[in-house]
């Protein structure tokens, strides 16, 4: 590969030759809407920290949903944000607890959409963290139970997936048996099998009101420092029969995407979180950065690190201009 007989700009001349060489491509397919569903009637408020994002009560989501529809999206993570919390999260598996009348009342509506749940208990315990408490600390049997509980409510709701992201271990096994037992064998499970302690969740916690009310979540979620301990969660995840894993953040965590891909069959997904969204709307409101190429940039690059499913909040403006 030497000049002049190798000339790398041949292949670049003009947008015919790129297209034909390019790589990677991004489709509508590829992507995963996230959705923040709230109480009430009516409602549709943006969420200061990021823009073009809302909290939408439940009649309100469904205008997004058909919209999202429409421009091809057909896959969404449900969030909820209950009423009432308590210390246990009980609201996290009421039969008429926000996810779950959310669920009956879209697969109602639109039964193609492809309903994923977030299965987790900071939205709904008083204390926001990831599970029940006993003094301080988690206790992980406990919370196992209570997260299997959570997933059968989503399921018997009409969740197709559920995707917890608690990060206690054996959850996904726990979540696998109490689905079979129940007669919901082809629910899938899509782990976040690899997410890390990150800052990058803070405009997610303003959204969803699920900031810890004491202490920080590094006593279960990942140590960014770390990438072998990556491949372990992984494992651990597929060996209990997660369906999908996935990679939480995705562009600060782009060599553990890759990694993963190098190393296993199963799909993999990857979330751009609230706080990588931020920062690409912060930047170009202050005109620093042109958002809708740094948008496609960081898709981009998260599909050729490996990914397979790309959750983001651009996915609405992306399936538009595409
Ligand atoms: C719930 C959960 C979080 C996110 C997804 N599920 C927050 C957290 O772990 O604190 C973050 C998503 C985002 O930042 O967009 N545990």
């Amino acid at each position: 590969m030497r000049f002049p007989e190798y000339r790398a700009r041949r292949l670049r001349r003009n947008e015919a030759i790129r297209s034909l060489v390019r790589e990677t491509t991004l489709s509508v397919n590829d992507f995963i809407y996230p959705l923040f569903i709230v109480e009430g009637e009516g409602i549709k408020e943006e969420i200061k920290s990021m823009p073009g994002i809302y909290r939408f009560s439940i009649d309100k989501v469904l205008d997004e949903i058909k919209e999202s529809l429409e421009l091809g999206i057909s896959a969404f993570l449900l969030f909820g944000i209950p009423g009432k919390k308590d210390e246990v999260g009980t609201s996290a598996y009421m039969k008429e607890g926000i996810i779950q009348r959310a669920l009956r009342t879209i697969k109602d509506k639109f039964p193609q959409a492809l309903l994923i749940t977030d299965v987790c208990m900071c939205e709904y315990t008083s204390h926001g963290h990831c599970g029940i408490l006993k003094g301080e600390e988690v206790d992980h049997d406990l919370t196992l139970e209570q997260l299997a509980r959570i997933a059968v409510s989503h399921a018997k709701a009409g969740a197709d997936w559920v995707a917890p992201s608690d990060m206690m271990d054996g959850r996904v096994a726990r979540i696998r048996e109490a689905l079979d037992e129940a007669g919901f064998s082809y629910v899938a499970i899509m782990s976040y099998a690899v997410k890390y302690c990150s800052s990058f969740y803070g405009p997610f916690r303003e959204a969803a009101e699920s900031a810890p009310k004491f202490g920080d979540r590094r006593s279960y979620q990942m140590d960014p420092a770390n990438a072998r301990e990556a491949m372990r969660e992984a494992l651990m995840d597929v060996e209990e029969g997660a369906d999908i894993i996935m990679v939480k953040p995705a562009m600060p965590y782009l060599d553990i995407i890759k990694m993963l891909r190098d190393s296993f069959y199963h799909p993999i997904a990857a979330y751009q979180v609230s706080g990588e969204y931020a920062m690409i709307k912060a930047a170009s409101k202050l005109g620093y950065i042109e958002e809708e190429r740094v948008m496609w940039e960081s898709l981009l690059s998260i599909k050729r690190a490996g990914a397979d499913l790309i959750i983001t909040y651009f996915a609405k403006k992306a399936a538009s201009l595409m």
